[in-house]
């Protein structure tokens, strides 16, 4: 799609002019930045005030000789003044309204200040915890990243990306960025076309139909070939199947380092073949240094493919019309809303890991907080500007909510030295307190890009802290904030509660008190399993099935082994697929989560039990309900979640895979019916074995598992003909 306005410039520019709409440069010193706008550049990485992006933008328009207004990028990634949860916890909320509300809330700020394109949703399917960046993603669910990444999509662009507070989403990184050999960032990935099908690429897919406005190419290889260079998936799959009319804009110098992937001989090698592939915007600067014999290994379809793709951008986003923001309206700090907003959301992200009833708080009279985080403002999380709010402590939280009770704060141990020397005095302190409140976590830095992890636990001493705090007798809990999946068996047997709080933002310390005394209920479910061991990992709920599975953990033992009879028996007890040294499964299930109310929950029905399969291709579906009764004297929201079971396919299907989900609010004693349809895209999958992938939903038995978690959910039965 074009207009008569982008034509006409398209046929006015010069070579040189084309070339600088297709590159975006990091943080420019402010002379500089005006320098390249002079100079044609098309886009720029800007965290500046909105005077500051008017007086760049008036360069452009004024000062270049066709007017052309710039595209203002930043990482706007869970929020820009108020800082929301992370993208992870965000997930957790299994509350998609609420994700596009973050989103909405977030583009309004960064648009006030002259932003037009943010480096967000992050859709990388995560299924290992080392990688560090799970923290910016939904976690290892497929359709939980697609609809969590569609709802921010929207949230970012709204109805109409000339709108006041829209700005351009960019869903990143394509593809399979989340599935690095190793969890080691930026490593190898190689993956048959059956997971790059049904996993990877679906929530692109689904972030494309949502019109988000364009994707980012991920650092990684494909099965060998740099995604920078992946012409096949770039221009095949996002292009060509998929129509994708919008940009593809390269990861920061990823066309650079295609020369250390070893598949380019130089940059102008590198920039050919990047541009050949599909990109339309280098993040760099790497095309700068080519003269235009380098630059002509780019054909002029191509190169005109790519700038009219940045003007159209420009266009919608109404650029040309009003290149200009309203100053006296920038947006520079949080507003009540946008601070209830937050507050909210980090509280509606918690999720309850186990509770025997310490939780939430009774009206405490004397209370110990420790831990590193219980006096600390890192709540942030990994990826927030400069500018963004910064966080208040628990501990003023507590004295602000209780403000009759006696709250005592001492750290014990800090976040990663191995001093353990303070942990006597918090048990000290704990003497005659009615609970005590663990805090502890890993900093913002520990997660996030390049901050991949070998070893999952509590950095430093915190395990001790945990483990000293139970010796001593008084109620207590743990409140946990990192943003990746932990390792928890040191200590998780011996704490009578743990909220999962993750890195919840610019109001993380009022919303994790307010679910502590009980003031909003945490009603979170994990958006990622949490293993056993770093030893377990990568280990997600939708694996398939092996040909042995086992039934029971494994047991260490000397005991040589006979290999030579592998009969029924022995292959029941001894040959399956397990750890000699773990039990089985994770130590918390993806879709587990507590919370204070109680309900009682109906055996799930389908509207029918039967379906005929040209039904379900004509858009067809079935409805399945669950009639859920919240027990309690407290309002509470339940989670309700489908997974379905395919219990026999062409290929070994994912033992189970959640397909929809729902979380409402019951107040006490209200009954309610939870419904959702199930039809051919649920119960579908892309078979890769053909020459063109299909998306095929084949005749059979199908079990839709429907509860409240994962582990708990009840079977219905299904069956297409
Ligand atoms: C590298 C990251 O991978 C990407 O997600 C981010 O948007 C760019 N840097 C720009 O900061």
């Amino acid at each position: 799609m074009t207009t008569d306005r982008v034509q006409d410039l398209i046929a006015r520019m010069t070579p040189e002019e084309k070339w600088g709409q297709l590159q975006i440069i990091f943080r420019p010193h402010r002379a500089d930045a005006e320098d390249l706008v002079r100079r044609g550049l098309g886009s720029v990485f800007w965290p500046r005030s909105a005077a500051q992006t008017n007086a760049l933008q008036r360069v452009a328009v004024e000062q270049t000789r066709l007017g052309i207004p710039v595209l203002v990028g930043l990482d706007v990634i869970h929020g820009q003044r108020t800082i929301g949860p992370v993208p992870l916890a965000q997930a957790a909320s299994f509350d998609p309204e609420l994700v596009r509300a973050l989103a909405a809330s977030a583009a309004a700020e960064a648009r006030s200040g002259g932003v037009t394109w943010t480096f967000s949703p992050m859709l990388d399917v995560s299924r290992d915890p080392r990688w560090g960046r799970v923290v910016e993603g939904f976690g290892e669910d497929v359709h939980l990243t697609a609809v969590m990444g569609t709802a921010m999509v929207r949230g970012y662009q709204g109805e109409d990306l000339a709108g006041a507070g829209a700005i351009a989403a960019t869903a990143k990184h394509f593809v399979a960025y989340g599935q690095p050999e190793g969890g080691r960032d930026y490593n190898t990935v190689d993956l048959s076309p059956h997971r790059l099908r049904n996993v990877h690429l679906e929530p692109f897919w689904a972030a494309v139909a949502a019109g988000a406005a364009s994707i980012m190419a991920a650092f990684n290889t494909v099965s060998g070939v740099p995604m920078h260079a992946h012409r096949g998936l770039l221009t095949g799959v996002l292009k060509e199947e998929w129509d994708f009319d919008g940009i593809v804009v390269g990861d920061a110098d990823g066309v650079r380092n295609l020369l250390p992937h070893g598949v380019a001989e130089d940059l102008a090698d590198a920039v050919g073949l990047a541009f050949g592939a599909g990109l339309d915007v280098e993040m760099g600067g790497a095309p700068w240094d080519l003269d235009d014999a380098a630059r002509a290994r780019v054909d002029t379809a191509r190169l005109d493919d790519a700038v009219t793709r940045v003007l159209m951008l420009k266009e919608r986003l109404g650029l040309f019309d009003r290149p200009y923001v309203d100053e006296a309206a920038e947006i520079t700090a949080p507003t009540p809303a946008s601070r209830a907003l937050a507050r909210r959301a980090a509280a509606r992200s918690a999720v309850l890991l186990k509770n025997d009833g310490t939780l939430p708080l009774h009206a405490p009279r004397r209370v110990l907080l420790t831990g590193p985080f219980a006096d600390s403002t890192d709540h942030l999380g990994a990826w927030t500007q400069s500018f963004g709010a910064a966080a208040g402590t628990i501990a003023d939280a507590m004295r602000d909510r209780l403000p009759h009770a006696d709250v005592r704060v001492m750290s014990g141990v800090d976040v990663l030295d191995d001093d353990a020397e303070g942990i006597p005095a918090v048990l000290a302190a704990a003497r005659g307190c009615d609970v005590v409140v663990v805090c502890v976590g890993e900093p913002s830095s520990l997660s996030g890009e390049a901050a991949s992890r070998s070893d999952l636990r509590l950095p430093g001493r915190q395990a001790d802290l945990i483990r000293a705090v139970a010796g001593c007798g008084i109620p207590f809990v743990v409140v946990l904030e990192n943003g990746r999946p932990l390792v928890v068996a040191d200590w998780i047997d011996d704490a009578p509660a743990v909220l999962e709080a993750w890195h919840g933002g610019t109001e993380a310390a009022r919303a994790i008190v307010d679910v502590l005394v009980g003031d909003a209920e945490p009603a979170g479910r994990l958006p990622m399993s949490f293993p056993r061991s770093a030893g377990q990992v990568p280990i997600h709920y939708a694996h398939e099935n092996t040909g042995r599975p086992a039934t029971t953990g494994g047991t260490l033992t000397t005991d040589v082994v006979d290999i030579g009879v592998q009969g029924p028996a022995n292959v029941a007890e001894k040959f399956t697929s397990k750890y000699l040294d773990l039990e089985l499964g994770p130590q918390f299930a993806f879709g587990h989560g507590g919370g204070y109310a109680t309900f009682a929950r109906s055996a799930p029905a389908v509207s029918e039990g039967c379906v005929r399969l040209e039904e379900l291709e004509a858009g067809r579906s079935v409805t399945v309900t669950i009639d859920v009764t919240n027990t309690s004297e407290r309002s509470g929201d339940d989670v309700i979640q489908v997974y379905v079971e395919d219990v026999v396919a062409s290929i070994a299907p994912p033992v189970r895979r959640l397909v929809a989900f729902d979380r409402r609010t019951l107040a006490p004693g209200e009954t309610t019916t939870f419904g959702m349809d199930i039809g051919f895209e649920q119960l579908g999958f892309w078979r890769t074995d053909a020459a063109a992938a299909a998306f095929v939903v084949e005749p059979g038995l199908f079990r839709l598992h429907v509860g409240s978690t994962l582990t708990t959910a009840v079977p219905v039965e299904l069956r297409v003909e």
